[in-house]
């Protein structure tokens, strides 16, 4: 194992596939954001859930899947629109046609600004047992500008508000690097947040995504991103704090304290499978070099297929042995874990080494095999879309 690891994921085995449920509402899109979703309306939102348990029924008569799930994530958009009473019924479910592990985590992404801390509760008495909040930021200004819904105040007491209901997993979201954002900034973001106390940080660095309303201030030159120095420089000051708090960095964008690492996520970056409903969700399924399948971004579409009674999901990438070796290299160099060097040739029947030559000699000091396992070090997480294009 490589020095310094404790994390629970390094010596945990495999215990069944995922479960991802994409809740495509928000009550306002957000001017960074392109993951799918519309806004959200009320007779869409009570109608939804049994569109999920209705896909999920079908896909448990395709038999593409073996429960139990090891894990379920609501991810969205924005799931906490969703009522507790309807989070409970599709986990009920889940358990029902596929089973849950006894020590299922399931985790939900909660947006501060739409949560009271009686909706917590509820979600907590539903089974949630993790939850995901989009803090985003916790100056006024920034948020602001990040066009959100919530100010710093609601941030903090909806995260006061998930303890109280009885969360002992909470992870919480940053994102650095925002226009005209200095990295003193930055870290005392990072300090705010951290007197929440949470268990698990995901430090995103801004993206300005193609589509959306910050990709067209920044054509029309109205968003300024911070320099290349500036964003290298946040990206290891926050490492370097968290650090010194007693975070592990154990993905690109990821910290935890010990044991509390995202599951569902390790498992997806291990390239497990793991079963994905509602329109622009993901599945992985792992028969021979793996299929990815999803039901493509349209609501419309993915409602008429599953009132109909058909799969709304397409094949959108069937693996050969050569694409299955760049996806393991793309996925495990994003964690500390690595790729596992033993485990590599074992399931492809080549050395990594001899895989990928040059895209290691590429990597130079930055990628080395330490006890069994490549990995990258910081500053090839900072550069790592440079390094990776090498091995794809
Ligand atoms: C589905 S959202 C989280 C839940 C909820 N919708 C919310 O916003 O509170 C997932 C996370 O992705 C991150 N994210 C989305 N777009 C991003 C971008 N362009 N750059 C950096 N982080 C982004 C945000 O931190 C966000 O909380
Ligand atoms: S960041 Fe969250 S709330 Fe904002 S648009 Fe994206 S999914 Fe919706």
């Amino acid at each position: 194992m490589p020095a310094g690891l404790t994390h629970n994921h390094e010596l945990r085995s495999f215990e069944g596939p995922g479960l991802y449920l994409h809740i495509p509402f928000c009550l306002r899109k957000c001017p960074y954001c392109d993951f799918f979703s519309v806004p959200s309306n009320p007779a869409l939102l009570a109608t939804y859930p049994d569109l999920l348990i209705a896909q999920l029924e079908h896909e448990s008569h395709l038999q593409r899947w073996q429960g139990p799930f090891s894990t379920v994530f609501f991810g969205g958009g924005t799931p906490s629109l969703l009522q507790p009473k309807a989070i409970g019924r599709i986990l009920t479910q889940a358990d029902r046609l596929f089973g849950l592990t006894s020590k299922v985590e399931i985790s939900l992404e909660a947006n501060p600004g739409t949560v009271s801390a009686k909706s917590l509760s509820g979600y907590r008495a539903a089974g949630i047992n993790r939850l995901s909040f989009g803090v985003q930021s916790l100056n006024d200004a920034h948020l602001k500008r990040l066009g959100r819904i919530h100010s710093a105040a609601d941030a903090c007491n909806a995260v006061r508000w998930a303890r109280k209901a009885g969360f002992d997993n909470l992870s919480c979201d940053l994102i650095f690097a925002l226009p005209h954002q200095s990295t003193q900034a930055a870290l005392a973001d990072l300090k705010a947040l951290l007197q929440l106390e949470p268990q698990h940080l995901s430090c995103y660095g801004l993206g300005i995504e193609p589509d959306t309303v910050f990709a067209q201030q920044l054509d029309t030159g109205k968003l300024h991103p911070v320099s290349e120095e500036v964003y290298a420089e946040m990206f290891c000051q926050l490492h370097l704090q968290l650090a010194e708090a007693g975070f592990e960095h154990y993905e690109i964008s990821n910290y935890t304290r010990p044991g509390k690492a995202c599951l569902h996520n390790l498992n997806t970056w291990q390239r497990h499978p793991y079963l994905g409903l509602g329109p622009g969700a993901h599945s992985f399924c792992a028969n021979e070099w793996g299929e990815r399948r999803y039901a493509p971004p349209d609501l419309e579409t993915y409602i008429e297929s599953v009132s109909t009674g058909l799969d709304p999901s397409v094949s959108l990438e069937t693996f050969d042995r050569t694409g299955a070796m760049a996806e393991t290299a793309y996925l495990g160099l994003r964690c500390t874990e690595g790729v596992n060097d033993a485990g590599f040739f074992n399931r492809f029947g080549i050395r990594f080494a001899e895989a990928f030559p040059q895209a290691i000699a590429r990597c130079k000091e930055h990628l080395s095999l330490q006890h069994g396992h490549w990995r990258l070090d910081l500053r090839g997480w900072l550069l790592f879309d440079h390094f990776i294009s090498g091995f794809l």
